[in-house]
């Protein structure tokens, strides 16, 4: 069979633990065996309740883990994952704002970890596109910048943190310029952002359309063959501008 995928080709598979067993986590545990994975271990809350299933004998062999929970858990996985020794990815929203406190984390449990609000390579480029608005239409203050982002009325973070690091990416480039921001959560929407520029004369728009889950589930497994053997804190968008092999 003819495989073009960026993630395989090791001989190899790498022992994969999933931990999160949600939407994202589901989608990840079907698409690792055809990455070169093989997924050894999934714990869900029930297996989990405060990092208890994170255990020496459950983590025995595994290569990397993949985090998808919730922004309640998170922490205490990292924590617990980093003091096994085991590198990771973690998808999970919500908790940014503690990301010096993660970096001490992993830098002292000498583990590599890749994180991201959004593990689509479609948003990772938009975050260069909005940059490249935000210098574009720093000249022209009539423009005003804003955000709107929506998800699945599941979602338990708002704004997304998919919003939030586009705000990031765009305020250096407008400084002192507000820029809003709209979260709606309803239905089944994997998720819409959308960077608008209004003024009285027109609006210009930068949107990106998630189709499905698939495109985070492979940006998540591309940094977890890319993170096994680094030791640090690293972005996604790191990742990309490393390359596979960096
Ligand atoms: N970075 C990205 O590309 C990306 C893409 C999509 C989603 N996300 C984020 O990823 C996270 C998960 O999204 P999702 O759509 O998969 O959500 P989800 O369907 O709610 O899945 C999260 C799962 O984690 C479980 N869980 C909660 N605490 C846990 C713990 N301590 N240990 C193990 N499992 C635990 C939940 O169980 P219960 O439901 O029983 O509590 C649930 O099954 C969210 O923060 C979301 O914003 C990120």
């Amino acid at each position: 069979m003819h495989d073009h995928s960026a993630n395989s080709g090791t001989a190899r598979p790498l022992s994969l633990a999933v931990l999160g067993y949600g939407k994202m986590g589901k989608v990840i545990a079907q698409l690792a065996p055809q990455r070169g994975f093989e997924v050894r271990l999934s714990l869900d809350i029930d297996a989990n309740q405060n990092g208890a299933g994170i255990t020496r004998g459950n983590f025995q062999g595994i290569d990397v883990c993949v985090e998808f929970t919730e922004p309640g858990a998170v922490l205490e996985n990292i924590r617990r994952v980093a003091a096994l020794g085991c590198n990771l990815v973690v998808g999970t929203t919500g908790w940014h704002e503690r990301v010096a406190e993660v970096r001490q984390v992993i830098e002292a449990s000498g583990v590599g970890m890749v994180y991201a609000a959004n593990f689509s390579i479609g948003v990772q480029l938009f975050y260069r596109l909005a940059r490249a608005a935000g210098e574009i239409f720093a000249g022209f203050p009539m423009y005003e910048p804003y955000l709107t982002e929506a998800h699945h009325k599941f979602k338990k973070d708002a704004p997304s943190g998919t919003a939030l690091e586009i705000k990031r990416q765009v305020q250096p480039y407008l400084p002192g310029r507000e820029i809003p921001v709209a979260s709606v959560r309803a239905g089944h929407i994997p998720g819409v952002h959308e960077l608008g520029f209004d003024s009285e004369a027109d609006t210009v728009v930068l949107r990106h359309t998630a189709r499905g889950r698939q495109g985070f589930a492979e940006g998540a497994l591309y940094a977890a063959r890319w993170v096994v053997g680094k030791k640090g804190l690293f972005s996604f968008a790191e990742v990309l501008e490393k390359g596979a092999g960096g």
